[in-house]
């Protein structure tokens, strides 16, 4: 049987008081070959799904822990050997590449991963995989924002874009990765100019997520925003009217489509290196990877399925195709440091 845990935010203390519990509850007797154990970010009913239907063809349990990103992983770290994860399902190369650096992860090779996925979407050292794709994209009313003047992210910096600009803090993964992407094609200097820029051209102080600068878009005040893609399929098919309502006026734009490409990150998985179930772990992210779950996988959170020719959900996929910056996403978690340092100096709150 699946068995689900939502970890509500805790301080460490009280995390490892919950993993102590769980350790002695479920006793080592229940462990062994039979159960994947997996820390993940996603709180979907098809993962769930998913989850059952592996544990049908395979025999082998899942249990699942869900909570944030940043807890799962301050957790694997706490609870050190102890701890009784297999995987951690994470979403944002900076995250994954963060619990690499921490030593949290395991190197793992099958021929089948090698194959599903292209080399960008993999971790040079095969210690963290993906399983979906989002881009990071220009949002812009679709009435009141000036279509024409949308290029490039290094427009946003410039005199089209004053006081218009809604887009969130610094300490968020998503935009530290894009600054990454940004100091590896143009360098720091160029980097910090743009960030500068950028902020000068903020229609508000940086707060909230991605959906809030969407919101920010459609309560007049700001016209364009930046925003991972997955948010504004999100609100179009949400259950809350005033989400939808916001999201039928957000239009999408792709930026350096003449160039590089967009910026585009994932949501992934890694092998814990304390895992006592390495093989059920592979199995479980190589059904993951099967054309029929990545399908329902990456459509569960209006997501890119990682795996090529597999199809979008439609509400996304109606947005068309775009050129995706082939940057390793390698280079973007070990440029994360430079990006947090380059935000700081210019004052991006
Ligand atoms: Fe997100």
């Amino acid at each position: 049987m699946i068995r689900f845990t939502y970890l509500r935010a805790a301080c460490i203390a009280a995390l490892i008081l919950v993993a102590a519990g769980s350790a002695f509850a479920e006793g080592q007797s229940e462990e062994g070959a039979g159960v994947v154990h997996v820390y993940s970010n996603r709180h979907y009913d098809t993962d769930r799904a998913l989850y059952e239907a592996f544990e049908e063809e395979t025999g082998i349990d899942v249990r699942v822990v869900e909570a944030g990103s940043d807890e799962l992983i301050q957790r694997l770290d706490a609870e050190g050997d102890q701890s009784e994860a297999d995987l951690i399902i994470t979403a944002d190369v900076g995250r994954l590449h963060r619990a690499k650096e921490m030593d949290l992860l395991q190197p793992v090779t099958s021929a089948a991963l090698t194959e599903r996925l292209s080399e960008r979407l993999r971790d040079a050292d095969n210690q963290w995989f993906a399983l979906t794709k989002r881009a990071r994209i220009i949002a812009y009313h679709r009435e009141r924002a000036d279509r024409s003047v949308l290029s490039t992210y290094e427009a946003l910096a410039g005199p089209d874009f004053s006081d218009s600009i809604a887009i969130r803090s610094s300490s968020n993964v998503y935009n530290q990765s894009l600054l990454a992407s940004i100091i590896a094609h143009n360098g720091e200097d160029a980097a910090r100019e743009w960030a500068e820029g950028v902020v000068s051209n903020m229609a508000r102080r940086p707060q909230g997520g991605d959906r809030d600068q969407l919101r920010a878009i459609a309560a007049g005040e700001a016209d364009y925003a930046v925003v991972n893609t997955y948010y504004i399929g999100q609100m179009l098919t949400s259950s809350d009217p005033q989400d939808r309502e916001v999201a039928e006026q957000i239009g999408v734009f792709f930026p350096n489509q003449e160039g590089r490409g967009a910026h585009v990150n994932i949501s992934g998985v890694g092998v814990t290196k304390v895992s006592d179930n390495v093989d059920g772990a592979m199995r479980l992210i190589e059904f993951l990877l099967s054309d029929e779950a990545q399908q329902q996988f990456a459509q569960a959170n209006y997501e890119y399925p990682a795996v090529d020719g597999i199809a979008a959900a439609p509400e996304i996929a109606a947005w068309g195709e775009f050129e995706e910056d082939p940057l390793p996403l390698n280079r973007i978690g070990e440029l994360n440091s430079s990006a947090v340092r380059v935000f700081d100096e210019v004052g991006w709150q």
